[in-house]
């Protein structure tokens, strides 16, 4: 069964390819692209429920702990959760880029993204019948949960293979708030879960805009009624802004512009030493990459750092 067409999947996958053959990545963009697309996923997935927050309030309360005047306490809580979700999430792939989704994983992840809201219920399944906002579809009874729970689980586990990663998380994600296992929280839920999925198999982060909403929700409704296409095609696309802003940040340092040499030869017409410079490139603050034993960057990057440094001390 395939739900993508294959020349949206080839795309994915050829794009998929050329970043992976720029690894390993340059630590420092790395982590910035990943504070980027944090910041957004974080911003977008909460709005999406409602959140008040805008994107540069997100910004202000996560990286600078400021309180926006005049916002509700919990949308401050649910931004902060939900970063916490997303470390959680990247820390996860780091570590096993192989371990599977389980029940427990995404409970794990409501509980995350729902203990300072309602302590009680977060990260349990829901003893009582739901329905959703702004959707016509009446999730199932909730003594159904978890035997649907563990169907849905085994399925994920026997698709593993047989699906393009991005129709596996995409039919996860539909299912999951299909089921909606939880009292509250299962789109921002559903949402981390697809993306475990998406990044151990070497994507980056897939964030549904708030802009899409109203797409969304029709689309959903659509897989509701048995259609995943269009549902499927929405993640893809998701998928590919990602890959593309990636692979726009990514490629040209290491193609042309840049000349990337061992940290030794760096060291020689600048103010620091090779271990100095290696510390580093080590801890991700120099933008680098190993080559073998070696690791190298260049001119550029050790500007790029000088610079950060000098606007970190005004
Ligand atoms: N027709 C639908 N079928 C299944 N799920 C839907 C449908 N419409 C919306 N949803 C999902 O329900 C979520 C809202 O459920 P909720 O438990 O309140 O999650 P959250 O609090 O994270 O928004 C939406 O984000 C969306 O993922
Ligand atoms: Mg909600």
């Amino acid at each position: 069964m395939r739900y993508l067409d294959p020349k949206i999947i080839s795309v994915l996958d050829e794009k998929l390819s050329l970043l992976n053959s720029y690894r390993p990545l340059p630590q420092a963009s790395v982590r910035k692209l990943r504070e980027q697309f944090g910041m957004e996923m974080t911003y977008n997935s909460n709005a999406i429920e409602g959140n008040s927050l805008t994107l540069k309030e997100t910004f202000l309360v996560i990286s600078e702990g400021l309180t926006i005047k005049g916002k509700p306490l919990n949308d401050h809580l649910e931004a902060k959760s939900h970063t916490e979700a997303l470390e959680y999430l990247y820390e996860l792939v780091d570590k096993d880029s192989r371990s599977t989704i389980s029940e427990r994983l995404i409970k794990e992840l409501n509980l995350i993204v729902m203990r300072d809201i309602d302590k009680k219920w977060a990260g349990r399944y829901r003893n009582s019948n739901v329905i959703i906002g702004g959707a016509d579809h009446a999730p199932p009874d909730a003594l159904d949960v978890p035997s649907l729970m563990q169907e849905l689980i085994n399925w994920a586990r026997q698709n593993r293979k047989a699906l393009h990663p991005v129709e596996l998380a995409a039919i996860l994600h539909h299912r999951l708030v299909n089921i909606h296992p939880f009292l509250d929280g299962n789109g921002r839920t559903a949402r981390l879960a697809m993306n475990i999925i998406l990044m151990q198999a070497g994507f980056p982060l897939a964030v549904i805009l708030k802009n899409d909403r109203k797409k969304y929700y029709r689309m959903l409704a659509e897989a509701d009624k048995g259609s995943y296409p269009p549902f499927v095609r929405l993640i893809a696309q998701a998928v590919l802004r990602s890959l593309n802003i990636y692979l726009k940040v990514l490629t040209p340092a290491r193609r042309g512009r840049e000349r990337f040499i061992p940290l030794s030869d760096l060291a020689k017409d600048s103010k620091f030493t090779g271990k100095y410079l290696n510390l580093l490139a080590r801890s991700g603050k120099l933008d680098a990459y190993k080559e073998g034993r070696n690791w190298l960057s260049s001119k550029e990057a050790l500007k790029r750092y000088l610079d950060g440094r000098e606007r970190k001390r005004e």
